[in-house]
């Protein structure tokens, strides 16, 4: 695996997937969703994990998915890519999760740490939806689950304005499990992890998916409506003209085209 690494060592029964791309911020790229998604895999399989928490470091957890490797792409190019059958297939882990939050959780970064079950930030933490800035939308369930986190008003704010959540104001809305100094971030997930080990496996299982089940069925109509829109924004000059000019560092000039 190039940009995740896996530890076993922290706690018995708890596996730690640490998003390695430092200085991309974590940017998610293709390569890194698909060695997330097949790391995920092998330790649901694992009998020996029994919870696992997946971290960034403390700058990151993850800046949002790779713009420069969307920058160029059309419609037809996202479809056939088809990144979301990896994010789907994470959605389908068995086994807890819980994300460890340090820095920015951006675009990307905010959906995955939202994909998790339960989300430990530390006080940097700051959360947020800004592919608006970029000529975009969410695209990976953000206007879903921010939306159910946050309530309508608050995650309309974020995803429009792209603003982003302090780790104080992501716990006070629900967003969040708990917000510790950044120097036990880490730690707090990994001792939640252990706790959650420490039960029977198979109760944590069907725990899991029952409390997921009281919104995935509107939560699947939710995420197709919002990958349509998603697509259909990357035929937009305004998606090629906030890309670029994410990249060449200078302000977006939109058109409405
Ligand atoms: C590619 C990224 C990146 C990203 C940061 N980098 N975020 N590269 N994709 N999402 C790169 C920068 O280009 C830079 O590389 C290096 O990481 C450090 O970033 P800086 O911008 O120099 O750091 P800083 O000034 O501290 O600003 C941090 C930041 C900013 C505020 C997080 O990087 C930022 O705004 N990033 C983009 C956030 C964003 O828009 N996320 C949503 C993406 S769309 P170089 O080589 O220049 O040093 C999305 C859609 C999801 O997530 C739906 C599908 C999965």
């Amino acid at each position: 695996m190039k940009f995740i690494v896996i530890e076993k060592e922290h706690r018995p029964h708890v596996a730690l997937i640490r998003l390695n791309r430092p200085k991309e911020l974590n940017a998610l790229n293709l390569e890194l969703m698909r060695e997330l998604k097949q790391g995920l895999q092998e330790l649901d399989k694992d009998e020996g994990t029994r919870a696992i928490v997946i971290a960034g470091n403390e700058r990151a957890f993850a800046a949002g998915a790779d713009i420069k490797q969307m920058a160029g792409k059309n419609s037809v190019d996202m479809l056939k890519i088809d990144q979301f059958s990896t994010w789907d297939q994470i959605r389908k882990t068995k086994k807890p999760i819980i994300a460890a939050v340090s820095g920015f959780a951006l675009g990307g970064g905010c959906e995955l740490s939202m994909l998790c079950d339960m989300i430990i930030a530390s006080e940097t933490a700051k959360f947020g939806q800004p592919e608006i800035k970029i000529g975009v939308m969410p695209g990976a369930g953000g206007t879903q689950r921010l939306t159910k986190a946050l309530g309508k008003a608050k995650a309309m704010e974020l995803v429009l304005t792209g603003d982003f959540l302090s780790a104080h104001e992501a716990e006070k809305h629900g967003l969040v499990n708990k917000v510790v100094p950044v120097e036990f971030y880490l730690d707090e997930a990994l001792t939640l992890a252990q706790k959650i080990s420490a039960m029977s496996p198979l109760a944590v299982a069907l725990a899991k998916e029952a409390v997921n089940r009281s919104f995935e069925t509107f939560l699947d109509e939710g995420l197709h409506f919002e990958r349509k829109n998603f697509y259909l924004l990357f035929n937009s000059e305004d998606q090629k003209e906030g890309m670029e000019a994410f990249i060449e560092k200078r302000p977006p000039k939109f058109t409405g085209k």
